[in-house]
C-alpha cells in the first residue's frame, strides 16, 4: 500500500493567499474604503514599484497577460499584414495575443536543453521566403527560464526584427544580471493566479523603456482616450482593477525570497534526480537564474511516470501536451518541421515546485521518481 503524501503538496495560489493571508485582508479593506476599483491610486503604486523591482522605465498595468502582448504589438504598428515569430512550445495564449492584434503568427522549434526559442531555428526562419516580412519576434522565457538573449539578439540584429519578451512565465528571472521583462524592447507580464506573482484573478502588465510605446499602451488600454472622453484612436478595454494591483503589491514585497527557495528546491531536485538518471531534470544555461515557474523534466515513459507520482498523491502536469501547430487553431503557422517542440511536448511532465513545499515534501517528490526507476529497471530482464 503506497503512502498518500497530498497533504505535502498543496497548490500554489491556495497556499500563496494563506501565507499573504493578512496582507491582503488589509490590502482588500485599503481599495474598499478607497472607493476607486479601476485605475485608480494602486494601480499606479504598483505600476511604480514593478518597474522599480525590474530597473525598467514603466509598466502598463492591463487586464491580462494576452491583452499586454496585444497592446504592446498595437503600440508597435504591429498588425494586420505583419509577421511575428512566436516559438512552437508555449501557452497558447502567447500566439492568441499576436493573433489579437491582427499579425500573423510564424511557428520557430525550440532548444532541447532549455525549451525555449532555438536560435538556430529562429535564423533559418527569417532567412527563408516565409520569414520575409517578419516584424517581430515574441521570445517566452517559458518555464521561467530566459532564452539563449545574446545569440537571440544576435540573429534580430542581422534581419533587423524587433525582439519583444513573453516574461508571464519569469517574473524574477535574470539573464546576465538583468531581470526577464528588460531584455528586449518591451515585455508582456502575464498575473494569473498561478503564476509566481499572481493576482485573485486575470492581471497582466506591458513592460518598456521606451516612453512613446508606454503612452501609447496607456491611451490603448482605455479606448484609444488621450483624456476622458476624447479618444484619439480605436482602443480597447484593458484595465488592470485596483484590487488585483492592491494584492500584486503584497506578494511583490516577498517576490525575491520565494525566488530564492524555488532555485533551492531546484537544486535539490536537480541533484538528486541526477543520481538515478530516470529523468532528464532541466538544464540551465551559465547566463540564467530562472524563475522555476515550473520544474520540467523529461521522460520518455512520462504517462506511467505520472500515474506513478499520482498513486502516491503527488501531483503533476504537462506543459504542455501539444506544440501550437499541433493544435487546429495554429496548425497553419508551421512553416518548417519542427521537431525538438513535438518530442518535447512527448515527453515533459511539471513537478511541484513553488515556495510552500517542505523540504520533506522535495525528498518525498525526488524518492518517488527515482523509485520509478526502480520500477522499469526491475521490470527489464
Ligand atoms: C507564456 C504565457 N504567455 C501568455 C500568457 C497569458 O496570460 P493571461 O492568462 O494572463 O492572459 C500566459 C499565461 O497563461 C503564459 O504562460
Amino acid at each position: 500500500m503506497l503512502a498518500c503524501h497530498a497533504n505535502l503538496f498543496p497548490h500554489f495560489p491556495v497556499a500563496d493567499c494563506r501565507h499573504h493571508r493578512k496582507g491582503l485582508d488589509g490590502a482588500v479593506r485599503r481599495v474598499l474604503d478607497g472607493g476607486q476599483f479601476v485605475l485608480g491610486q494602486e494601480v499606479q503604486e504598483f505600476e511604480t514599484e514593478f518597474a522599480h523591482y525590474l530597473n525598467a522605465g514603466a509598466t502598463l498595468g492591463v487586464a491580462s497577460g494576452t491583452d499586454a502582448i496585444e497592446l504592446m504589438l498595437r503600440a508597435l504598428d504591429i498588425g494586420p499584414g505583419d509577421k511575428v515569430v512566436v516559438p512552437a512550445l508555449t501557452a497558447d495564449a502567447s500566439a492568441a495575443g499576436v493573433r489579437r492584434a491582427g499579425a500573423e503568427v510564424l511557428l520557430a522549434d525550440i532548444d532541447a536543453a532549455t525549451f525555449t526559442l532555438c536560435p538556430q531555428s529562429l535564423a533559418a526562419l527569417l532567412s527563408s521566403s516565409a520569414g520575409a516580412g517578419v516584424k517581430s519576434v515574441l521570445v517566452v522565457h517559458l518555464y521561467g527560464q530566459v532564452a539563449d538573449w545574446a545569440a537571440l539578439q544576435q540573429v534580430a540584429a542581422a534581419h533587423s526584427v524587433i525582439l519583444l519578451e513573453d516574461a508571464s512565465q519569469a517574473h524574477g528571472a535574470r539573464w546576465c544580471g538583468r531581470m526577464a521583462g528588460t531584455l528586449g524592447h518591451a515585455a508582456a507580464f502575464s498575473f494569473y493566479p498561478t503564476k509566481n506573482l499572481g493576482a485573485l484573478g486575470d492581471a497582466g502588465a506591458v513592460v518598456t523603456n521606451d516612453e512613446v510605446l508606454a503612452e501609447r499602451v496607456r491611451r490603448l488600454r482605455q479606448y484609444g482616450w488621450r483624456e476622458r472622453y476624447v479618444s484619439e484612436e480605436t482602443g480597447i478595454n484593458s484595465r488592470l482593477d485596483e484590487l488585483h494591483a492592491a494584492v500584486l503589491r503584497v506578494k511583490l514585497r516577498t517576490l525575491d525570497e520565494h525566488t530564492s527557495r524555488r532555485r533551492a528546491l531546484a537544486v535539490f531536485y536537480t541533484k538528486q534526480l541526477l543520481i538515478h538518471g530516470v529523468v532528464k531534470p532541466p538544464i540551465v544555461r551559465p547566463e540564467c537564474e530562472p524563475a522555476w515557474h515550473q520544474y520540467v523534466v523529461r521522460s520518455a515513459e512520462r504517462e506511467a511516470l505520472q500515474q506513478h507520482l499520482a498513486a502516491s498523491g503527488i501531483p503533476s502536469a504537462v506543459h504542455y501536451p501539444r506544440a501550437l501547430h499541433q493544435q487546429t487553431a495554429y496548425a497553419h503557422c508551421q512553416t518548417m518541421p519542427l521537431p525538438v517542440a513535438e518530442q518535447a511536448a512527448r515527453e515533459i511532465l511539471s513537478l511541484p515546485l513553488h515556495p510552500y513545499l517542505s523540504d520533506e515534501a522535495s525528498e518525498v517528490l525526488c524518492q518517488t521518481v527515482n523509485s520509478f526507476s526502480s520500477r522499469t529497471n526491475d521490470a527489464t530482464p
